[in-house]
């Protein structure tokens, strides 16, 4: 009889990373999946899924990558623009509380009082959340987030507010200062500058004027960061393609 072959943890980490590696390089798949992703907007696809029954704008299989990230870098905070109905922050909350991790700040310019209540029923989830009403790109708001995390640099900063390029690279600028090396800065929304122009629902971001845009920019203005590519290669579906980025080195004020 023939011997079945096992894998060492070592040997599968290693088959699934070159498989990832293979499945990036495959352009009909990589289209085909980009081209679900399309169609699937139409019915509103990302925003199907709830955690902890609050809705999360965004596809399963990139909270799953960052679900990834913080068991790995486990951040002190996690700062994210854009909270939306905060099904996000609750993930990363809940997260946190596993691993004993700290605090999560989320940054929106419309946080009205029920959304607040909402996210504040859930005990000790809800009590590592600090909600900042105000725009990301305002310096007082900046000063407030400066306030909570003091020099801690074990910080991750999700990006997914208003996704023009302006407003990202403004955003990218004012925020990757608290992101130490070894930590990630994921820029949401990238898929903008891949997809059809949203004509089924008008916005003021589209090709040329983008988050992808604006982390091109951002990378050539700064080498603190560089894309992490191994991330990328396993998702195939995703709204952040070459979001993830990976700081390599800290910044000194
Ligand atoms: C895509 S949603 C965020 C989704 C959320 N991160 C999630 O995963 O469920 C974008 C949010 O950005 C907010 N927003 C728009 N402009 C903003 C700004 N200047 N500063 C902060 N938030 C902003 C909107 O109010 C909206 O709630």
């Amino acid at each position: 009889m023939a011997e079945k072959k096992l894998f060492t943890r070592k040997e599968f980490e290693n088959l699934r990373i070159e498989s990832a590696k293979d499945m990036a390089a495959d352009k009909k798949l990589q289209a085909d999946a980009l081209d679900v992703l399309v169609r699937a907007d139409q019915y509103r696809w990302i925003h199907q899924t709830n955690w902890l029954g609050e809705p999360i704008l965004n596809l399963p299989q990139d909270m799953f990558a960052i679900q990834e990230i913080i068991f790995k870098t486990k951040p002190k905070y996690i700062i994210e623009s854009g909270v939306a109905w905060g099904g996000s922050l609750l993930f990363y909350s809940t997260l946190m509380e596993i691993l004993s991790g700290g605090q999560i700040i989320g940054i929106d310019t419309y946080i009205p009082d029920d959304l607040k209540q909402r996210l504040n029923s859930h005990g000790k989830i809800s009590e590592r959340l600090t909600l900042i009403n105000g725009s990301s790109v305002e310096q007082d708001t900046v000063n407030k987030v400066k306030a909570l995390i003091g020099d801690c640099r074990e910080v991750m900063v999700v990006l997914d507010s208003f996704h023009t390029h302006e407003h990202v690279l403004n955003e990218l600028r004012l925020y990757s200062p608290f992101v130490g090396k070894g930590f990630y800065l994921i820029c949401g929304d990238t898929i903008v500058e891949d997809i059809p122009e949203q004509e089924h629902r008008s916005r003021p971001w589209g090709h040329g004027n983008n988050p992808k845009t604006a982390l091109w920019q951002f990378l050539k203005e700064n080498d603190r960061f560089e894309i992490d590519k191994e991330i990328d290669n396993k998702l195939l579906l995703t709204c952040n393609p070459d979001g993830y980025l990976k700081c390599r080195k800290d910044y000194y004020f």
